[in-house]
């Protein structure tokens, strides 16, 4: 949540390059954005409400500058306005800062620097910081300044701090992602990596409480809890700058889709050692435990179904943000797996956390290498999907699926069969995703553009994909969608079945399949409009979405259709597919 950018070195526009950083950043907050850049030892700002996508380059008359830094945001406190926009201030202008995150003691340090005398301009908690570290430059240096102020934060952030007379960019972290890019003699800093994939694809990584300060010379960094210096490892990001480029695409969800042409190959096409010392560390484990956030939680949720089917094995399910009132059955001998794209959202990284505490072993399975998760955990699996920039989860979503399918063949010693099946998956996907499907599934959004409620049900693993069919829906179509099982119909919902009542069935070809097809008969008698994804056709069906016979992958292949469905209703309602209102992609924030 929130993007932060910054640029030092030879180049005299600092400013531009921060706003082309930025928009690569779009899909982290777009509700207003800011860039501060040293200009002749003063600091020059611009401040916009609105997306940093509709800034061309040359719309404001920027001063030649080397250092600058930059702020694309999601609102947390205070509304969308200039005036809660970043960069913030102290009174004097002469210090800038950028911040992703939550203050939350803010309004205790606000209330003191008030009552001494420091006037605030916005409603952020954000603002506060650059008042505390002027609070503290009268009788120490910028870096010292900056230190203090760390000690006096809760909660978590990233931050950039510049002042007017040092050419300097200052950084640190604590809970929020920050990367510094090496380039030559040019240094970037920001919240992800595609921001500055274009110049370099050489980082180190910041962790928690430390701080990084770059001029000329390179960045030193430093850990704030021992005030002593750090040393950082070099790695080497191996996605290619044009991946995190829409190409030929109008969106990136649209491109994100059509990738899963062969994202499920890269998935599967891991080392067997290690998905088989994973799984033995499944099967060792006292519990295993798999947590995700949002569509990586239905993941999850999936995972359990595919656990059972394949491998005979009972594995635990919780929500991230709910973890931390589950965690207490988790013991030293548990296993913990951590799904997520991002690898830095923040409530299934405080269940890792939670888990290591007690002892427990963690995997992440990841798409984001070297992120919070990658590092902090015990074992990784990376789903090599390529950036996902589009705020909803597609390709991410379906690697993640195939990983844990992988996982659970492995867990009774058919590695290589899971890789077979999946590889089948993956060539059944290919020829699905072509021109006139993708006609298909727009013929059905223009059906349902203006309805009301969208209901998705499903059995087994495809429960787990009709809730994550209703995030889809939500979040790119803005329609009322809700993912129930399928046999949890006559229990409650079916109250709100109506003539012409959009339901969509996902069904797999299996001892589910019947089960289904009669509580599709049940929602038609009472008027529904019967949607069915289905490798075959049946009568009760009024719309026939054909999906492939994908055997234990069903329920991956049938939630490809529906992100097409979310996508084409998105546009046809006007919606922008990549940036849906109120939300953001990385979920940095409790
Ligand atoms: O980066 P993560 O996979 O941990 O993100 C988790 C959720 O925030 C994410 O899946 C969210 O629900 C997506 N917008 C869904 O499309």
């Amino acid at each position: 949540m929130c993007g932060i950018f910054a640029y030092l070195g030879p180049q005299n526009n600092a400013s531009e390059i921060a706003i082309t950083g930025l928009k690569k950043l779009e899909y982290r907050g777009y509700d207003s954005w800011g860039v501060a850049a040293l200009d002749r030892e003063e600091i020059a700002y611009y401040k916009k409400v609105g997306k940093i996508s509709a800034y061309s380059t040359g719309d404001h008359a920027f001063n030649p500058s080397h250092l600058a830094i930059g702020h694309s945001r999601w609102a947390t406190h205070g509304g969308i306005t200039e005036a809660n926009a970043h960069p913030h201030f102290n009174s004097a202008k002469s210090i800038a800062i950028v911040h992703n995150g939550i203050i939350e003691n803010y309004a205790k340090i606000k209330a003191d620097l008030e009552t001494r005398g420091y006037h605030f301009v916005s409603e952020t908690d954000s603002e506060t910081i650059a008042h505390l570290i002027d609070s503290h430059l009268p009788t120490h240096t910028l870096e010292e300044a900056i230190k203090l102020t760390m000690s006096e934060l809760e909660g978590r952030y990233a931050i950039l701090v510049i002042k007017k007379d040092e050419q300097k960019i200052i950084a640190a972290r604590r809970g929020s992602p920050l990367i510094v890019g090496i380039g030559k003699q040019e240094f970037y800093i920001a919240s992800d990596i595609p921001a500055f994939l274009e110049h370099t694809n050489q980082v180190n990584y910041l962790d928690d409480d430390q701080m990084v300060v770059i001029d000329h010379r390179g960045p030193q960094y430093f850990d704030l809890r021992t005030n002593s210096p750090v040393e950082k490892r070099l790695i080497t990001i191996d996605w290619l700058a044009s991946t995190a480029e829409k190409g030929k695409y109008p969106h990136f969800m649209i491109k994100e889709i059509m990738e899963q042409q062969e994202t499920i190959r890269r998935a599967v096409e891991q080392d067997n050692d290690e998905i088989q010392k994973i799984a033995s560390a499944i099967e060792n484990a006292y519990g295993t435990y798999l947590v995700g956030c949002g569509t990586a939680g239905k993941v999850c949720l999936a995972a359990t179904y595919l656990f059972s089917r394949i491998a005979q094995r009972h594995v635990n399910f919780a929500v991230g943000s709910e973890f931390s009132s589950l965690q207490h059955f988790i013991k030293d001998r548990s296993l913990m797996i951590a799904v997520s794209q991002s690898g830095e959202t923040a409530d299934t990284l405080e269940a890792i956390r939670a888990a290591k505490t007690k002892g427990a072993k963690t995997l992440a399975i990841i798409n984001v290498k070297g992120s919070t998760m990658d590092r902090e955990s015990d074992f990784s699996i990376h789903l090599k999907a390529g950036p996902e920039q589009a705020v909803a989860s597609t390709k991410a979503t379906t690697s993640q699926l195939a990983i844990l399918t992988l996982l659970a063949y492995a867990c009774t010693g058919q590695l290589a069969e899971g890789k077979r099946l999946l590889l089948e998956t993956q060539s059944q996907i290919t020829d699905m995703l072509n021109p006139r499907y993708e006609d298909h599934i727009r013929s059905l959004a223009d059906l349902l553009a203006e309805v009301e409620s969208i209901y998705i049900i499903g059995k087994g693993v495809n429960y787990a994909m009709a809730l994550e069919s209703a995030i889809k829906l939500q979040e790119i179509s803005y329609i009322h969608a809700e993912g129930f099982a399928a046999g949890e119909l006559k229990h409650g919902p079916l109250a709100l079945i109506t003539t012409d009542t959009p339901v969509i069935a996902l069904i797999s070809n299996d001892e589910t399949r019947q089960d289904i097809l009669n509580n599709c008969q049940e929602v038609k008698a009472r008027g529904a409009y019967v949607i069915g994804v289905a490798s075959e056709n049946n009568p009760v069906f009024d719309f026939w979405i054909k999906v492939p016979d994908a055997g234990i992958s069903q329920g991956l292949v049938n939630i490809i259709p529906i992100q097409l469905l979310a996508y084409h209703l998105g546009l046809l309602r006007k919606n922008d597919p990549d940036m849906p209102r109120n939300l953001a992609k990385s979920v940095t924030v409790k």
